[in-house]
């Protein structure tokens, strides 16, 4: 299937569909270069706060960001209003497969011919929501991991992407500030997240086993690679709840995962160790 590459793009809105803590954020680093960022979110509330976000970090982001222009950053009550004329559409919604497949099929029927529709999911490729999508050539993966803090974001194509696409976004998101890297092919976890998965996974057998308590984990962690954390603190941080969830389903998708990592995660989280949010995890030091 052709794609057109959209053009003037510099003078063209941006979408992002769901304003909660990855879409406020990617409408932040988006708005960076001038164009108007509009953020779509059914929830008047959600909408208003992600609109708050972006726009009270807007002036130190431009500061940051070499030509750095204020844009516009505006909400978006309904998709049609989102969508009018933006060429790139990015799409940040709860981790729902179905409703992400239904947003993209109205993402495909609703948006400019030539916009680029993008998914910001981290368990789910692209590949899984585009059976009502007409043309899949212009829709892929766009991973942002944390902006403004963590800057990387990852290219994933949904199997039929266009190398074209791909290629102005590898070159035009260094202007806002991002990283763009490039995944070759469908990977569920993308690169970063799946080696992270290793290291969490294997960190958890070693204490399963007995081998060492995650204390002694972190700390030759930290010392071996002069991280500032180690991964139990980090999955603390995380929630172990989350990084459950994140666990099963690559073991849900990958034969002969061990066991033992979820059967300690399931242990801490009956005990209501839940890591920082829940006030202890694998540590006992963080207040409610
Ligand atoms: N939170 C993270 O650390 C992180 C990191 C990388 C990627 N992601 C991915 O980003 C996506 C969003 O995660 P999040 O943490 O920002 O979620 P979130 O729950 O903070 O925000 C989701 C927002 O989507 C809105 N929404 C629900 N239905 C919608 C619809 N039909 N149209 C528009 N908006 C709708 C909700 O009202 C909410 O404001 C997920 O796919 C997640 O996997 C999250």
């Amino acid at each position: 299937m052709t794609v057109t590459i959209p053009t003037n793009i510099e003078s063209r809105p941006i979408a992002i569909i769901g304003a909660g803590t990855l879409g406020s954020r990617i409408a932040l680093m988006l708005a960076t270069q001038g164009a108007e960022v509009r953020i779509s979110d059914p929830n008047e509330d959600a909408r208003a706060k992600g609109v708050a976000f972006a726009n009270d970090n807007l002036a130190k982001q431009v500061d940051a960001t070499p030509n750095g222009k204020a844009g516009k950053i505006v909400g978006a009550a309904t998709l049609e209003d989102a969508l009018s004329d933006a060429w790139l559409v990015i799409e940040a919604v709860p981790e729902k497969l179905d409703l992400k497949r239904a947003i993209f099929a109205d993402l495909d029927r609703l948006a400019a011919p030539d916009a680029i529709l993008t998914s910001n999911s981290s368990s789910f490729p692209t590949s899984e929501f585009i059976e009502k999508v007409a043309n899949p050539a212009r829709v892929l993966n766009t991973h942002f991991m944390m902006p403004p803090l963590v800057n990387s974001v990852e290219l994933m194509t949904s199997g039929a992407t266009d190398d074209r696409i791909i290629a102005l976004l590898m070159d035009t998101f260094p202007k806002y500030g991002l990283t763009p890297y490039h995944v070759m092919r469908e990977s569920v976890g993308f690169i970063f997240n799946r080696i992270w998965a290793a290291i969490k996974r294997e960190a958890l057998a070693v204490a399963e086993e007995g081998v060492a308590a995650p204390d002694t984990v972190d700390r030759i962690f930290r010392q071996n690679f002069g991280t500032d954390l180690g991964p139990f603190r980090m999955m603390d941080q995380v929630g172990l709840d989350v990084v459950l969830n994140i666990e099963e389903h690559y073991a849900a998708l990958r034969e002969g995962l061990p066991e033992g990592p979820r059967k300690l995660l399931h242990r801490m989280i009956d005990e209501g160790r839940l890591g920082v949010k829940s006030g202890k995890g694998f540590y006992d030091d963080y207040s409610k």
